[in-house]
């Protein structure tokens, strides 16, 4: 399998099946070639714009039927022509449609709302890719760092927001299934927060911290709580059942996107260094992180069943080693416990005052 074989899985780690990523991505044809996508349904919560419109790309070019999710519908509907632009002129059966389906996991209710269509709709999902999130402005521009739950506007998308998809991914994707090993799956698109440069901060969940880029990582390590709370709940999923589906988390490297904009020249210019030197194009990103769904597929059909440690995976580019580290692991002692209170709470709509200290 070509892809599997441009990724290296660390010997070291025994406790959650870490990847190292190596640079570059496999070609479409190399993707196509596995076998995998074709047929399948993804959705990409996040895939108008950035690393999700390539993985959208790379889906839809290795013959999977994709749904993408944004808020904005005038960038929606552009990916989706982008994306049909670059599609073979084939018939290729089963046909590979793409569409553009608006939806805002920033809030609890817009969140809901987006699982409810997603329930009703017709299309059960083989794969969930979430990448939507949002830098913090800093606090002279940003007046109303709070989104309508009271909680910070980047962290309500990255973890808030994220959770109620993941915690009801059971609802609107296939359901797992022992003889299939490559779906159904969650890949996790989020800024690593490897916890080595400051531990979670419950305040920085409520208010914009100085400097702001506090809160970037925040929602970082805030993501790494959550699911790795998701996964070892008794009650993972909103039904009260456990958790089953498998979850793999990624940096996705470094890529010229909107989502750096308005962070100052400092930062323009060490985004610009940074893609220069360590940098991909979206599309490069998006079979990177499509390829990832097929080898660990790949790799998952090498374990137990019953081996839990394979219900998330961490992959990443840097060699970071997150979740399992002693500073992760330590956030995850003072914290998980709150975190998951204060999400489930929200989901619930309850009183979030009594979880600001
Ligand atoms: N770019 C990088 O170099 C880099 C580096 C490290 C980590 N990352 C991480 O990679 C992920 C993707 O980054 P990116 O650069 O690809 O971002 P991006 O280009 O800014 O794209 C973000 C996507 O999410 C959507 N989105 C934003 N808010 C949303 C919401 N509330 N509900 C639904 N969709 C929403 C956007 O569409 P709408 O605005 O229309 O909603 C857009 O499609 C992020 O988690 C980021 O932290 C990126």
């Amino acid at each position: 399998m070509a892809a599997v074989t441009k990724l290296q899985f660390n010997p070291m780690n025994e406790e959650l099946g870490q990847v190292i990523q190596e640079k570059g991505a496999p070609t479409s044809e190399e993707i196509s070639e596995l076998g995998v996508l074709k047929g399948k349904t993804a959705l990409v919560v996040g895939g108008t714009r950035g690393s999700g419109y390539g993985a959208a790309l790379a889906f839809a070019q290795s013959g999977a039927s994709v749904t993408i999710v944004g808020r904005s519908e005038a960038s929606g509907s552009k990916a989706v022509s982008k994306i049909m632009d670059e599609l073979p002129d084939d018939d290729s059966s089963p046909p590979t449609t793409v569409k553009y389906l608006q939806g805002d996991i920033g809030t609890v209710a817009s969140t809901k709302d987006l699982v409810e269509r997603l329930k009703k709709g017709e299309t059960r999902y083989d794969y969930l890719v979430v990448t939507a999130a949002i830098f913090p402005q800093p606090q002279k521009r940003n007046p109303s760092p709070l989104n309508d739950d009271g909680v910070e506007k980047s962290f309500g998308i990255a973890v808030v927001g994220r959770f109620l998809l993941y915690r009801n991914a059971h609802s609107f994707m296939t359901p797992p299934s022992a003889d299939n090993a490559y779906s159904p799956m969650i890949l996790n698109v989020c800024a690593a927060g490897c916890g080595k440069l400051g531990y979670f901060n419950r305040k920085l969940v409520f208010s914009l911290g100085w400097p702001h880029m506090l809160n970037i990582m925040n929602f970082a390590v805030g993501n790494e709580l959550m699911l790795h709370k998701l996964v070892s709940e008794e009650k993972g999923n909103s039904d009260g059942t456990p958790f089953q589906i498998p979850i793999i988390s990624t940096h996705p490297g470094y890529l010229k996107t909107d989502l750096h904009r308005g962070q100052g020249i400092f930062l323009d210019f060490a985004e610009g260094i940074l893609v220069h030197f360590m940098g991909s194009t979206e599309e490069v990103c998006g079979r990177r992180e499509v390829s990832i769904l097929c080898a660990i597929g790949k790799k998952q059909s090498e374990l137990s069943k019953d081996d839990s440690s394979s219900m998330v995976t961490i992959v990443d580019n840097f060699g970071f080693g997150r979740l399992m580290n002693k500073y992760t692991k330590k956030d995850l002692e003072d914290h998980g416990d709150w975190l998951w209170g204060l999400l489930v709470s929200m989901e619930a709509g309850g009183n979030i005052d009594t979880y600001k200290e």
